[in-house]
């Protein structure tokens, strides 16, 4: 037996306004529900309103994440909070989760690795859990990327979605059930091939995303099946053993080829990008709390999740749920 973070309880938010690929043509942008479909598989994402920040969602995703789990909020030592969009520059947008949930001292904090953020927020929050300096995490994935979105940039504009996702960890004396292994990894010389041309020390603006999406494509099918087969390795378990797979939803044909290159059963792979588009950090929390709550995702399953994104950036876990 040894301590580990095991999930008891996910959650998920998405704002009101779900946008169709038709209705984004009808907006203006030169492109097609054809030419979306067939190149990623998005049929429609939703963008944040008046008031729905990347906070609000946390915070709802998370309050669902407690009560799924039946614990709490003042239970919960640790919130880290995966986001490229935070509310404000600083202070940290968990610390604003932390407020909304009514928590008035616990450890909270931003990470910041773009679509693999959840990975790495994960990763950090199993080991903080693990090593003792909390009992009940939440790690959250939010996200508004509609804010830096260009509208006149049609190679990006159509890819991209808001939401949040978020799960709670518990520390657990077993055997092996929790986060079994995670693996990230990062490699700065491709900052410019997926980036925002803006930021609080260089321009002092916001900025867009700006993305050479071929060159993101080519490269991500490779990084995620090598960090697929290394942190499978690390758990000591097989591809043929995983249950369900929960990938970072950036292109369904990224889900497809990376799921085919490491011999994956493609009925195990959890699809929500068609609904949620490319929600970066939030992407694979809101797909796991979508599988656990229609009955896919069950108590015990072996479950790897994974994610690729700027940096370039990439990282896996895999999970006994
Ligand atoms: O989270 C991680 C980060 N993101 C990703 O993982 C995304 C990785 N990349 C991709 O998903 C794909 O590369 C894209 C979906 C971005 C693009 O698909 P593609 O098959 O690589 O298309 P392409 O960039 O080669 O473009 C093909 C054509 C071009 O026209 P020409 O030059 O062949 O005449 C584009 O101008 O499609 C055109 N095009 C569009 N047409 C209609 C590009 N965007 C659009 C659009 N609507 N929205």
């Amino acid at each position: 037996m040894s301590r580990r973070s095991v999930i008891v309880g996910t959650g998920s938010a998405l704002p009101a306004n779900r946008v169709t690929n038709a209705q984004l043509a009808e907006r203006g942008v030169d492109t097609t529900d054809e030419w979306i479909v067939e190149r990623t598989g998005i049929t429609a994402r939703h963008f944040a309103g008046d008031g729905e920040t990347t906070a609000t969602m946390a915070t709802e995703a998370a309050t669902k994440a407690l009560a799924a789990a039946g614990v709490a909020a003042d239970q919960v030592g640790l919130i880290v909070l995966a986001t490229a969009t935070p509310d404000q520059t600083f202070p940290a947008s968990a610390t604003r989760v932390q407020t909304a949930l009514g928590i008035n001292d616990c450890i909270a904090f931003d990470v910041q690795a773009v679509c693999t953020g959840f990975l790495y927020a994960l990763s950090v929050a199993d080991n903080m859990v693990k090593g003792g300096m909390a009992d009940q995490a939440l790690v959250i994935g939010s996200e508004t990327f509609s804010r830096i979105l260009d509208f006149e940039d049609r190679t990006t504009c159509v890819l991209f979605g808001d939401g949040a996702g978020a799960l709670l960890l518990q520390a657990q004396d077993t055997e092996d059930r929790g986060v079994l292994a995670t693996r990230l990894h990062a490699d700065g010389r491709h900052n410019d091939l997926l980036y925002v041309d803006g930021g609080v020390s260089t321009t002092g603006t916001i900025g867009k995303l700006r993305m050479k999406g071929k060159e993101v494509f080519r490269h991500a099918v490779t990084n995620l099946a090598d960090v697929l087969n290394e942190v499978l390795t690390a758990s000591g378990h097989q591809p043929g053993e995983v249950d369900w797979v929960v990938p970072h939803q950036a292109n369904k044909r990224i889900i497809d080829a990376t799921a085919k290159k490491l011999g994956l059963d493609p009925n195990r792979v959890v699809v929500t990008v068609d609904q949620h588009a490319n929600t970066s950090a939030a992407s694979v929390p809101l797909a796991l709390d979508v599988a656990v709550r229609d009955g896919r995702v069950k108590k015990n399953d072996l479950i790897v999740l994974e994610a690729m994104g700027g940096g370039f950036t990439w990282g896996a876990a895999v999970v006994r749920y």
